[in-house]
């Protein structure tokens, strides 16, 4: 039976599936290339380029022996989700639910959700366990905690199990360098720390250094997507087996400040970066970081590239790459 891989064109999707091609898994990507890209899909695996909102063909591409959906598809810019709002509630909260319902009426009973470290806004104790309060700070997060009580209740309901993850900071790329972060304008610090390193961006802005933490700036668990994916590939495994419903941090456990991310950039690359300190991004929590025991106990999860300068040598790779590809286009 096939895997259907939802957003398998952009950033984290197209890592899944990757690792899924590698483990010899059927996939199907449905992807409206809104900001994913065709190229960055891998071979093996049939692109349908079509939206959720097209509940007809939804339908169609799980009738077609699909057993299990791993669904990333959705809008994650969180000032864009301030701006926009609905625009947030339709990708992420609407588009869930039908693609939930179409499940339900299919028969397809394993599902796997890209949830977000956001839906816990700004935790009162860190490291931050599945259990603690939901209270996200922005429509973002928001519409992705609607989605996972959507997931609870059908699950509930229906012959039907999910798997949500909840996401930290999701950096690097594949180590083979098969794919990785291609969005233009990204806002992640990793991201903008490599492309200020390349010299694509003249500096980088360090947004707030008055948090209380030991150097003043924000702190993030920082996750190598490839780790990330392998967590999916895993969930997928045990829901497969009749493995019940479960909500699961993915981080490492392990809080690095902006200031330390910029010298991991620096020492890696060996170049410097010239560096703005702003006043704090409206939103922003102080620190957010995993209890993480969970998905290793749920899932035998054992991470493979836990290190922060592994995380940036592959996104540094990534970005020369893209360098070289936009220079050929
Ligand atoms: C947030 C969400 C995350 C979501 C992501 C999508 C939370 C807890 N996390 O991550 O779920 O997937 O947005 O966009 O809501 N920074 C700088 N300069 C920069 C960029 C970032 O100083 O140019 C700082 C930020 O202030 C923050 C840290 O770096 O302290 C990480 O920021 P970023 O990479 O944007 O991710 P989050 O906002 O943590």
């Amino acid at each position: 039976m096939a895997v259907l891989v939802t957003g398998g064109a952009g950033y984290i999707g197209s890592h899944m599936v990757v690792n899924l091609v590698e483990a010899g898994e059927e996939v199907v990507v449905l992807d409206n290339l809104s900001t994913g890209f065709d190229w960055a899909v891998a071979g093996a695996a049939r692109l349908v380029v079509g939206d959720l909102a097209d509940t007809d063909l939804v339908h169609q591409v799980l009738a077609e022996g699909v057993d299990a959906v791993i669904h990333f598809a959705g809008s994650v810019i969180v000032p864009e989700s301030v701006a926009d709002p609905l625009k947030y509630y339709r990708n992420n909260t609407s588009n869930t639910r039908s693609l939930i319902e179409a499940c339900v009426e299919t028969g397809v009973k394993n599902f796997i959700f890209s949830s977000t470290a956001a839906v816990y806004g700004d935790p009162q104790t860190v490291p931050v366990a599945e259990t603690a309060p939901l209270r996200p700070l922005s429509p973002y997060g928001s519409s992705k905690l609607m989605s996972e009580i959507m997931l609870a209740d059908t699950a509930a309901a229906h012959d039907f199990a999910y798997t949500a993850l909840r996401y930290f900071n999701v950096a690097g790329a594949d180590p083979e360098g098969r794919t990785g972060q291609s969005t233009a304008k990204a806002t992640h610090l990793i991201k903008v720390a490599c492309e200020a390193a390349l010299g694509k961006r003249e500096r980088l802005s360090i947004f707030g250094t008055d948090y209380d933490t030991p150097d003043g700036t924000g702190v993030r668990d920082y996750i190598h997507v490839a780790d990330l994916v392998e967590a999916h590939r895993l969930a997928l495994a045990r829901l497969r087996a009749g493995g019940s419903s479960v909500v699961l941090n993915c981080g490492y456990g392990e809080g690095y400040s902006v200031r330390q991310v910029i010298d991991a950039v620096r020492r890696v690359s060996g170049r410097d970066i010239e560096v703005l300190e702003e006043p704090r991004r409206a939103g922003d929590s102080s620190k957010v970081v995993a209890l993480a025991e969970a998905v290793r106990h749920e899932l035998g999860w054992s991470p493979r590239y836990d290190d922060l300068d592994t995380i940036v040598s592959h996104a540094l790779a990534w970005e020369r790459h893209l360098a070289q590809r936009n220079k050929a286009c």
